[in-house]
């Protein structure tokens, strides 16, 4: 049985993932956070208010899946206490995984983060890094819900890594060249230029356009108002993560 805690119990992922969690053979839920619900039941648990009362209760894997602001010392203090790290939550730059994967390099122990577990989002990342070997110019836009606190999302920062370990996009002028406003070219990520849009009626969406002379190319990733297709990943990476030393990004 792997021991798991889970920060962000409460959540539009975490509630189903502690059920599915729950629900496995080899997974035992042992602790679980909610800064609003500490103090409620849940299953046969009792949630706690910090990730620091959660990790005092013994586990082989953290999951996190709170929120921008919270998720970077979270796993750092679950890397500290030795635990295995699932991400789930978005807002981590790259700077922030080199520091995490030191920490866990140091500790000797595994970290899984995606930007985004769904199949289909992991199809993007491999689709794009093929075209991105035969279309050398690409930009990135990230749509969202008018609520989403973080840009760009989780899946467009991953991707932009993603292609980064392919070449760096070509362009004819350089982002800072632009005349006028050369922030409406988007934000840097990776060096890929990243457009996000923010807008009520969308749920979740990244699309990678590529160009070249005469042709053009749009990979997009559409997710949809539920939560499943991002459970059955997390439980894989969740299964995997202590074969694992040091951060490894994305699901392959
Ligand atoms: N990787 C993926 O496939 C994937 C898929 C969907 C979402 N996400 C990311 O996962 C994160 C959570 O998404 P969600 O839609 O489930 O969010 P949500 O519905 O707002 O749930 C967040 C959960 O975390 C807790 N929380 C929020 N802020 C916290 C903080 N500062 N410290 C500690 N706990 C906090 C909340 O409870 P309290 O407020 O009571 O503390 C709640 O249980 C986001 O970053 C989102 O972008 C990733």
């Amino acid at each position: 049985m792997l021991k798991v805690t889970l920060a962000g119990a409460t959540g539009w992922i975490g509630k189903p993932l502690a059920a599915a969690i729950s629900h496995a053979e080899d997974l035992e839920l042992v602790a679980a956070t909610s800064r609003s619900s500490a103090g409620a039941p849940l299953g046969e648990l009792t949630i706690v208010g910090t990730t620091e009362e959660a990790l005092e209760t013994p586990s082989d894997v953290f999951v996190d899946y709170t929120s921008a602001t919270a998720v970077k010392r979270n796993v750092l203090l679950a890397i500290d206490a030795g635990r295995h790290v699932v991400v789930g939550s978005s807002g981590l730059s790259d700077l922030d995984y080199q520091e995490i994967d030191a920490a866990a390099q140091a500790k000797s122990v595994g970290v899984i983060a995606v930007g985004n577990f769904a199949i289909s989002a992991a199809l993007l990342q491999q689709f794009a890094a093929i075209a991105a070997q035969h279309m050398p110019s690409w930009e990135i836009i990230d749509y969202a819900h008018d609520a989403k606190p973080d840009a760009p999302s989780g899946t467009a920062r991953e991707l932009a890594w993603r292609l980064s370990q392919v070449a760096p996009p070509q362009t004819k002028i350089a982002v800072a060249d632009t005349q006028g406003r050369p922030d409406a070219r988007g934000a840097e990520v990776a060096g890929s230029q990243i457009h996000s849009v923010r807008l009520p009626g969308h749920v979740i969406a990244v699309e990678v356009l590529f160009g070249r002379e005469d042709e053009r190319l749009s990979i997009r990733y559409e997710g949809g108002p539920g939560a499943e297709p991002y459970i059955a990943g997390t439980l894989l990476a969740i299964r995997k993560v202590s074969a694992v030393r040091g951060l490894q990004r994305g699901l392959e």
